[in-house]
């Protein structure tokens, strides 16, 4: 496959907030991929990640950047309810695309994404940044062969005590929900990923709005949107759910922006017929010997999410994916399916129903 230079793969950052550092880090030390161009609303955010990164061209409006035939892949790091009209842009303009997560807010736009990706023939990864943890590569090996055997149920917790980013995150209509949307996506798909990716069946769920953001809270600190403002806050605040798959397989979630918990808590475990594992707190993986039940700790540099390591290895991968030279593990249809999940949780919540698939 060939780059606009023959050689690299020049990269457009769009979207220089948060988030972005990692990308904009993780390309820095890509070989294969060079950074030329970074867009943002923002004049001054997008001068100050360009000039930090050594990109050469910056951009207000994405559609010029899209328009820079000297770029061939662009990451979205933009609000939630952008991704999906920069994601189609980018697609149409001959760019491969790695997108932040959520792929989008809805099914509809994540179905308008996905026919882009197939009416382009460029290459969509989804920004589902677990699955390229070290610790998960590790574990879908034991998977793979059988260590596990069949899983049928998973649990996920994200709970944080105190944790609403604020901005966007907390106007509904730019981010599309709350710790769900937010937080929830990763740890749904990193169990239905790691469960083998099971047809949907039902889904049940629900939302609370009970504590406000809390803005109140003296003493401790937690992340923050680019542009915090405690102002606009008309999302969730905790979201539990189950969904039940067509293999018989179920998985029960719940994650908060804020909740009276002790603490703040991250679980992922899996549970099968030949063994059970835990993704977080830290990788484990559980099962039987000569009678005997046994916990085994592989021994690995990172045995928890370690935030740097995980977007290094997205963005390789991407690079690598963009190059020809393997498949991306988090392609579009993923996204699609996520986002079918994700939607079917909040109207469930709305309609107080189990949302049936496929009938
Ligand atoms: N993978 C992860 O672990 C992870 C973590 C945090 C955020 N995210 C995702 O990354 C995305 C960005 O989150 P963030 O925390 O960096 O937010 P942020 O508010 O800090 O940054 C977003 C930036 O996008 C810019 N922007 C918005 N719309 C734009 C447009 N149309 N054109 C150009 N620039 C535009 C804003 O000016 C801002 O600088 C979100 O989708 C979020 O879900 C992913």
């Amino acid at each position: 496959m060939t780059t606009a230079n023959g050689q690299k793969l020049n990269i457009g950052v769009i979207g220089a907030g948060s988030i972005s550092g990692a990308h904009f880090g993780a390309y820095a030390g890509n070989e294969d991929a060079v950074l030329v161009a970074v867009c943002d609303k923002n004049e001054a955010r997008a001068r100050a990640a360009a000039d930090k990164y050594g990109a050469q061209r910056i951009y207000t409006d994405y559609h010029e950047l899209l328009a820079d035939p000297g770029i061939d892949a662009v990451s979205i790091c933009t609000w939630n309810n952008t991704h999906a009209e920069i994601a189609i842009a980018a697609l149409e303009a001959g760019k491969h695309v790695l997108c932040e997560k959520p792929l989008c807010k809805t099914v509809e736009e994540a179905e308008r994404v996905q026919a882009a990706v197939e009416a382009s023939g460029k290459l969509l990864q989804v920004g589902f940044v677990r699955r390229y943890a070290s610790s998960v590569e590790v574990l879908k090996r034991f998977i793979d062969a059988g260590d596990l055997g069949e899983i049928y149920y998973a649990k996920a917790t994200c709970l944080r005590r105190l944790g609403n980013p604020g901005g966007w995150f907390s106007d509904k209509e730019r981010s599309g929900g709350g710790p769900l949307i937010d937080l929830g996506v990763h740890i749904i798909d990193i169990c239905w990923y790691l469960m083998g990716r099971p047809k949907v069946k039902s889904v049940s769920g629900n939302t609370y709005r009970k504590l406000g953001n809390r803005a109140h809270i003296k003493n401790l600190s937690f992340y923050k949107a680019a542009d915090y403002d405690a102002e606009k806050n008309d999302v969730e605040d905790l979201a539990n759910a189950v969904i039940r798959f067509e293999n018989g397989a179920s998985l029960m979630v719940d994650v908060s922006f804020t909740l009276h918990a002790q603490k703040d808590e991250l679980s992922v475990k899996l549970y099968g017929d030949q063994g059970g594992a835990e993704v977080e707190p830290a990788l484990i993986v559980m099962g039987e010997k000569h009678n005997t039940i046994v916990n085994m700790t592989p021994q690995i540099d990172n045995p928890t999410f370690n935030f740097e390591d995980a977007f290094g290895r997205e963005i390789t991968h991407f690079v690598n994916s963009c190059l020809g030279r393997t498949e991306t593990l988090s392609p579009v249809q993923d996204g699609v399916e996520v986002t079918r999940m994700l939607c079917a949780i909040y109207e469930s919540a709305a309609t107080g129903k189990e949302i049936h698939f496929g009938e």
